[in-house]
This record gives C-alpha cells, structure tokens and sequence, in this order.
C-alpha cells in the first residue's frame, strides 16, 4: 500500500464526525484516474443517517469523475481488525474486481489486506441482472377485444 494512501484515509479518520459511537473510521480510494478520494464516517443524531467512510470516499470518487476503485484503505482504532460493514463491501464491489485489495489498517499504518472477493464472496452484482433480463421472454401481446 504506498504512503499518500494510508496519509488520505489516516486524515479522513482525524476529520469524521462521530460524536455518537466515538468511532471514528477514514477511508481512502486510489481510483482509476491516478487520484487519491477520502472519506469519513458522518453520523447523524437521527442515528440511521449516518454514513461510513468508505461509502463517503466512494461518492467523492464517483463525484470526481473516477470509475473505478483500483485500491482501497480503511484506517480506524482499536485492537480489532475494523473491515468494511456488509453494506459497504457490496458498495466496494460495484466499482471494483474481484481482486481489488482491500487495506485494513490502524494510524500508525498497514495491518493486514484482503480482497473484495474475500470480503464478499459469491456476490451479487450487475451481471445477475443482466442474466435475470436475457432470461425474461416477451409477455404475450393482450387482445384489444380481451378487456
Ligand atoms: N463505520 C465505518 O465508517 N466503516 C466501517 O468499516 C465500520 C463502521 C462507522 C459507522 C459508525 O459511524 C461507526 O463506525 C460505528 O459503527
């Protein structure tokens, strides 16, 4: 993981807003345009509002005009690995690849990396939509006479 990457998500972390749980998290996307997007979690009093970082950094990206997630890093406290919440991995994985690594890491830098693929095996994405549609034959035409 290079250095402006950990540098992005570690200052997203010192700026999320999480006066309710006190855990603040940044995340940072190196993107397909060569461009660093960071994002923090943003809580909300309304608790169900709040946002996590990686689903921040990811609208900064799209926001940027970036397409794709090339490298994601993820820096948060605490002597547990914090990995992206379900929601977030299934966010990741619509602008990543399958291999697309995933850095979990605390301020002081890297701890340990997986793979969207490993984060979120067997996922749901566009191509079963794609599939669903070619799959659907055309509703028989209704009778004018038939009402
Ligand atoms: N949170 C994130 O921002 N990213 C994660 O990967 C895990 C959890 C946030 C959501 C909430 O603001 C706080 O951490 C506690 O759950």
């Amino acid at each position: 993981m290079r250095k402006k990457l950990h540098d992005a998500a570690k200052h997203a972390y010192s700026r999320a807003y999480a006066p309710y749980s006190k855990f603040k998290v940044g995340a940072a996307i190196l993107a397909d345009d060569g461009k660093v997007y960071a994002g923090g979690n943003v809580e909300n009093a309304a608790y169900p509002n709040g946002v996590c970082a990686e689903t921040s950094a990811i609208s900064a990206m799209v926001l940027g005009g970036a397409k794709k997630i090339r490298e994601i890093a993820v820096v948060a406290g605490g002597p547990k690995l914090v990995t992206p919440c379900g929601g977030c991995r299934q966010r990741i994985a619509e602008f990543a690849d399958p291999e697309t690594p995933v850095h979990i890491c605390s301020p002081d830098g890297l701890k340990t990396t997986f793979t969207i693929a490993e984060l979120l095996p067997a996922s749901f994405d566009k191509q079963n939509l794609k599939s669903e549609k070619a799959g659907l034959k055309r509703a028989p035409a209704r009778s004018k006479t038939a009402r």
